[in-house]
Formats: structure tokens, C-alpha cells, sequence
């Protein structure tokens, strides 16, 4: 069983928001990152998006201009799957979709060294039914890592039905390395944090389409009535309102009527309105 002293290189499948945060990390903290996209466009924006983050810290002064570049240096781009072929440990942060994870997984099985770990960052998908497209179900793992990334502390740490429990350790001492801390949770659907965040969330848009607040008021009332950093229709807005439906719906179904996303949620999606990433969701950026 590997241990953290054996893990050189990082593979990151997927450069969004959540893949490029992952790859910026993981490079920030010593890692060689090889970051995978389906599209050489995908990388490029996964790229820009590291650069634009790394800016914010040299900015607040804590990074220096020649360590931001040292980071980018660190991680390769690709769009080739089998360029992964000498990771170590690898992070799937692609799409909230279990065939496709599935197909990935199993691609991932066929490329990398036999005692390789893949961990996926889903947000609610079973890591079981993920790992079972896989001949290594014991070295799959749970890192669902918090939007965004580089900034939030918590990474979540969930153990599917066949994960070792050295698996359990290597993950949870990489995301030490990586600055962050972990918790854990059983492979049950929103694992702790979206089976909680969703409902609430949901519950914020309720609220704001029943007429109970106009939306500033709502989010006023959380963030000042609860002191949380965000009111539950900027933070949908900051999470995109896809990825919010998406999650929602994984919950209504695996978990019954009382996961229902709100009716607003999905006519926004349906819209186009996705939040801060389309420019309107809630609030206009
Ligand atoms: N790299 C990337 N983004 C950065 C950053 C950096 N170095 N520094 C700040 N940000 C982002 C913020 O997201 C936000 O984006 P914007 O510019 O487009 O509006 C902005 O920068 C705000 O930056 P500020 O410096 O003004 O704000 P703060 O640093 O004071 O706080 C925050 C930003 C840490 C995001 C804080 O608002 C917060 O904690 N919000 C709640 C976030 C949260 O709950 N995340 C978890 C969501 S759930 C999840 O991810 C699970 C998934 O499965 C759904």
C-alpha cells in the first residue's frame, strides 16, 4: 500500500473549477501535476483560471511573483488520458455523472500503475458504484474538495463499501499536505455536506420565490442572522445553479421527497442563468 512518501506526481482529470483548483493545490504544495481535459480549450481555461487565482495571492502578498510561476511550471496540460500513465495518485473533478465517471475510471484502471489510488471529488455519487467500474475497488477513495479550492480549508473524505483503510489514511495525510483538513463521511448520497448545504439552499430559493424576502434580505438574514460567509442565493450563484440542481436531484432521488430542488432552481437552469459563471443566476455579475 503506497504512503504519502510515494506519492511524486498527482494526475487531475478534469480542468474546471473544481479540476484546476485541485491541479493549483496540488502544485502549490510540491506536487508535478498532469492535468487532463477532454479539449485542449478546456485545459487552456483550466490554466487561465490557476493563473488568475495564483494573481489574488500574489496580490494579498502571499506568494511571490517567482513561486506563482514556479506553480504553473509544475503542472502539465493535457487532453490524453494515458498521459496520467505515471501519476501516483490521481483526482477525478470531471462531470456530476455516473456514466461518465464510470468510463473514466475504468480508463484510468487500464493506464495507471497497478497500485495507483484514484480518488474522485464527486459531490454526491456513490464512490462504490464509481470504484466498481474498476478491478482496484479498494484503492478508490472520496476527496470532495470545497469550491473554491485554493481557499477553503475543508476537504471531505468519503469511504466507499470496499476502500482500504490505508487508502483512508494516504487521502486523508495528502489533503494535510495539500493545507487542508478532512472529515469523514460513509458513502451515503451528499455525503455530510451537500446532504446538508442542498436542503438549505433549496430552502433560500424557496423562500425568495414564496415571496417570503426579496433575495438581498434572505441573504442578509443568513449571513448576518447565522454568520455564515455567504446567504444561501449568493452561495448557489458562487457553486453554479447546474451544479446545484445536479446535486439536488441525486438527493431527491436517492433520498425521497424532501431533496425536491426548488421549482426556481430549475427554471433558471433552464434558462441559462447559472450564476456567477454565466454572468447572471440569482444576482447580475
Ligand atoms: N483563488 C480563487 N478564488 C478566490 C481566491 C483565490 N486565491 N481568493 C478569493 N477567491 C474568490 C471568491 O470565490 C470570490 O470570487 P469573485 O471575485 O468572483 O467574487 C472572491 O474571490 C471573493 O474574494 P474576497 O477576497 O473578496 O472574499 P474572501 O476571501 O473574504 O472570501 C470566500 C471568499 C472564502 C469564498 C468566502 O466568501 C466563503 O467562504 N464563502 C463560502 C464558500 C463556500 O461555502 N464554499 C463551499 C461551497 S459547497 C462546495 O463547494 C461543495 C460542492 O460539492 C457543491
Amino acid at each position: 500500500m503506497r504512503t504519502l512518501d510515494d506519492i511524486d506526481t498527482i494526475g487531475v482529470v478534469g480542468a474546471g473549477t473544481m479540476g484546476s483548483g485541485i491541479a493549483q493545490v496540488a502544485a502549490a504544495n510540491g506536487f508535478d501535476v498532469v492535468m487532463r481535459d477532454i479539449e485542449a480549450s478546456f485545459v487552456e481555461n483550466g490554466f487561465d483560471a490557476i493563473e488568475n487565482s495564483l494573481d489574488r495571492f500574489v496580490a494579498k502578498e502571499e506568494l511571490s511573483e517567482d513561486e506563482a510561476e514556479a506553480v504553473v511550471s509544475r503542472i502539465e496540460g493535457t487532453t490524453d488520458l494515458a498521459d496520467l500513465a505515471d501519476c501516483d495518485f490521481v483526482v477525478e473533478a470531471a462531470v456530476e455523472d455516473m456514466a461518465i465517471k464510470r468510463d473514466i475510471f475504468a480508463d484510468l484502471d487500464d493506464v495507471l500503475p497497478e497500485d495507483a489510488v484514484l480518488a474522485t471529488n464527486t459531490s454526491t455519487l456513490s464512490i462504490t458504484t464509481i470504484a466498481s467500474a474498476t478491478d482496484r475497488e479498494e484503492l478508490v477513495v472520496g476527496l470532495h474538495f470545497m469550491n473554491p479550492v485554493p481557499v477553503m480549508k475543508g476537504v471531505e473524505l468519503v469511504v466507499g463499501e470496499k476502500t482500504d483503510e490505508g487508502v483512508v489514511d494516504l487521502a486523508h495525510d495528502l489533503a494535510e499536505e495539500l493545507g487542508k483538513e478532512t472529515w469523514e463521511s460513509d458513502d451515503k448520497p451528499g455525503f455530510v455536506t451537500n446532504r446538508i448545504l442542498m436542503p438549505w439552499i433549496n430552502e433560500g430559493i424557496r423562500a425568495y420565490d414564496e415571496g417570503v424576502a426579496d433575495k438581498e434580505d434572505i441573504d442578509k438574514g443568513m449571513t448576518l442572522g447565522t454568520n455564515v460567509p455567504m446567504g444561501p442565493l449568493t452561495l448557489a450563484d458562487h457553486i453554479g445553479l447546474d451544479i446545484c440542481l445536479d446535486a439536488s436531484q441525486t438527493l431527491f432521488e436517492e433520498l425521497g421527497d424532501r431533496y425536491k430542488p426548488a421549482y426556481l432552481l430549475k427554471r433558471k437552469v433552464d434558462a441559462g442563468d447559472l450564476g456567477k459563471k454565466t454572468g447572471k443566476g440569482f444576482y447580475e455579475y
